[in-house]
């Protein structure tokens, strides 16, 4: 078992004629914010750019490439104050070790719809675009959208993939019945109306298309009673959730997937539960590595997750929250303790008629 994966581009510059690199971040301009109207002339110099995702895709130029600073850590700048967790080069360390995580307890599998040569696929929130990028690279005749409040996407990417600065909770400005697969993991503690972004998903992908929503649930668990009542995890936790509610996110929303997928129309659904082992108490040797790394994951997060939740929804003062951080980082790395998160994978269908 070796040290999490260092982050390092998916693709070598040495295979430079296969890849492209995202020089110019786009943006989709969302019109009740922006004062670019759609239909103006694509080919104007008011920087629209033609694609076939909308009719409202414009470069936004250096602004979507802004970034907000706070408490030493940064954020993104693009409908600011969306977001509550950083976007720097440590967060994303983090964010491709979860992948790795995610991807050894899958057995490497990316998805579990079960796709049929998919060609338009959309990555709701796509991060370093680390998912996006192995989708591209698995299904070579599709093209892949990721979309993110930040442009942090890594830079050498497979011709077939492509990144957007948007906000996936606004209305959608790509074509309807379009998508074959609609991917969203990760987002728990991001999405405001989840049965909203679902109904968005619905619209926007094609008859017999699948959406897929693979999600942590936040609340530790344990099977042979050694985790303690007074577990600091948990009570992080409820913290983080109490501070969330305050921003209107709902950090158990994993359970109720299910049901939003049905009443939005969805048909074939289907849910998958795993547990993911919090540090490195299992025998099994995949576990082990996938417990190292979500006890990596909690421990290096801690910091950046527990700062606006605290400081901003809850009024901790950021001594506070470092004091108190101090006993949850010991409480994870309580070997004794054979603790684990739920990883709900859910997937659905759109009816064909
Ligand atoms: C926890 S990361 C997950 C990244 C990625 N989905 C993965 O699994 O590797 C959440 C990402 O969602 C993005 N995000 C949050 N809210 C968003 C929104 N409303 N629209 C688009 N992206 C969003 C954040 O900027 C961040 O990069």
């Amino acid at each position: 078992m070796g040290p999490p994966p260092a982050r390092s581009p998916t693709k070598s510059p040495g295979v430079a004629s296969a890849v492209s690199q995202p020089e110019d971040y786009e943006a989709v301009a969302h019109q009740a914010e922006t004062t670019i109207e759609a239909g103006e002339d694509e080919s104007s110099d008011a920087g629209y750019n033609s694609d076939n995702y909308s009719s409202t895709t414009t470069s936004l130029g250096p602004s979507v490439r802004d970034y907000a600073f706070e408490n030493g850590r940064r954020y993104h700048k693009f409908h600011e104050g969306t977001y509550l967790f950083p976007n720097d080069e440590p967060e994303q360390e983090r964010e491709d070790m979860k992948h790795a995580m995610i991807i050894n307890l899958c057995g490497g599998k990316l998805h579990y719809a079960p796709l049929e040569k998919p060609q338009n696929i959309i990555d709701l929130g796509t991060g370093t675009g680390i998912w996006a990028i192995d989708m591209g690279d698995e299904y070579p005749s599709a093209e892949v959208l990721g979309i993110d409040l930040s442009p942090i996407q890594q830079a050498w990417i497979p011709p077939n993939v492509r990144f957007l600065v948007d906000d996936a909770e606004c209305p959608w400005a790509y074509a309807k019945d379009h998508f074959d697969f609609v991917h969203v993991r990760h987002m728990t503690s991001s999405i405001k109306n989840f049965p909203k972004l679902v109904k968005e998903a619905y619209d926007h992908l094609k008859p017999g298309g699948w959406i897929e929503l693979q999600e942590l649930f936040f609340q530790a668990q344990c099977d042979d009673n050694t985790m303690p009542a007074d577990y600091k995890l948990t009570h992080w936790l409820s913290l983080i959730e109490e501070g969330l509610a305050k921003f209107d996110i709902d950090l158990l929303s994993p359970k109720k997937h299910p049901g939003y997928l049905r009443d939005t129309g969805f048909t074939n659904v289907q849910e998958r539960v795993f547990k993911v082992p919090i540090g490195t108490w299992p025998k099994n040797p995949t576990l082990k590595k996938v417990g190292l790394y979500n006890r990596c994951m909690i421990v290096d997060g801690l910091q950046g997750n527990s700062m606006k939740p605290f400081t901003k929804a809850l009024g901790w003062s950021v001594e506070e929250v470092e004091v108190f951080n101090v006993e949850v980082r010991k409480a994870c790395e309580n070997a004794k303790v054979h603790s684990y998160f739920p990883f709900h994978v859910v997937y659905a269908q759109k009816p064909l008629e």
